[in-house]
């Protein structure tokens, strides 16, 4: 669903596929047409969500059950709905977004096990109508991504002396990554007009290329207009 003239764009797909990195390139593309491009991250992306973001990804709310990490990712999902998307959309921008909510369908729904009318009922405050218009499910064998995970924890840990710590979600079992894997195909697979799959195994170039390709068409016919300061 439309919200204003924007154009919502969401990044899905399990560790280590370089949603990032494919964020950053469509980006500066956008830029370069003279869209206004806000780039923008879950958990997180406003100043109520970030707080939420370090209890998720440190495993301190993990005690507490899946169903109470469930509710804190919907808290944060709905502060930055209303803080930073909506308003983003509402002024034209194109809004590109580090996961959004098949993140909640897959992690917490499918291999946390909760029950769907539960996530529906949270997804539905949470996004409060803001709809992607368009999701990209960077698609890559569990193990590989993993590996990229663990190089990158290594090399954090050699550059700044920092600890080779992966998050709370980072450190399950390859199989319940591989079922993540599946369940975001099985996403796409029900939902083709929203859900776009990439090969997240190709080079880097080949992905920002298939990317720009699925998005540019559906640009908004303004173009956006130079960048505001709610970009980043
Ligand atoms: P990332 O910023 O490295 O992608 O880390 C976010 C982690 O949080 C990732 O492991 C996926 C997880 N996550 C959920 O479990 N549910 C959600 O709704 C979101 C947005 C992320």
């Amino acid at each position: 669903m439309s919200v204003g003239k924007g154009l919502f764009v969401t990044f899905e797909g399990g560790e280590g596929a370089g949603k990032s990195t494919q964020i950053r390139l469509l980006a500066d593309s956008l830029r370069e047409r003279g869209c206004t491009v806000l780039t923008t991250r879950e958990p997180g992306g406003s100043p109520g969500a970030e707080a939420v973001r370090h209890v998720l990804l440190s495993g301190a709310a993990q005690e507490f059950g899946v169903r109470m990490e469930a509710i804190l990712f919907a808290a944060a999902r709905s502060d930055h709905v209303e803080e930073v998307i909506r308003p983003a959309l509402l002024k034209g921008a194109v809004v590109l977004c580090d996961r959004f909510m098949d993140s909640s369908r897959v992690y917490q729904g499918v291999t946390g096990n909760l029950e769907p009318p539960f996530i529906e009922a949270l997804e539905r405050v949470a996004v409060n109508g803001v709809i992607p218009d368009c999701t990209i499910v960077f698609d890559l064998p569990a193990s590989l991504g993993l590996e990229r995970v663990r190089r990158r924890a290594n090399a954090a840990e050699v550059s700044a002396g920092q600890e080779a710590e992966l998050d709370r979600f980072e450190k399950e079992e390859l199989e319940t990554h591989e079922k993540r894997r599946e369940a975001f195909l099985d996403i796409a697979r029900s939902d083709p007009k929203r859900c776009h799959v990439v090969d997240a195994a190709a080079a880097a170039s080949d992905i920002a290329a298939a990317v720009l390709a699925i998005v540019e068409p559906m640009l908004p016919k303004t173009g956006g207009g130079p960048d505001t300061e709610a970009a980043q």
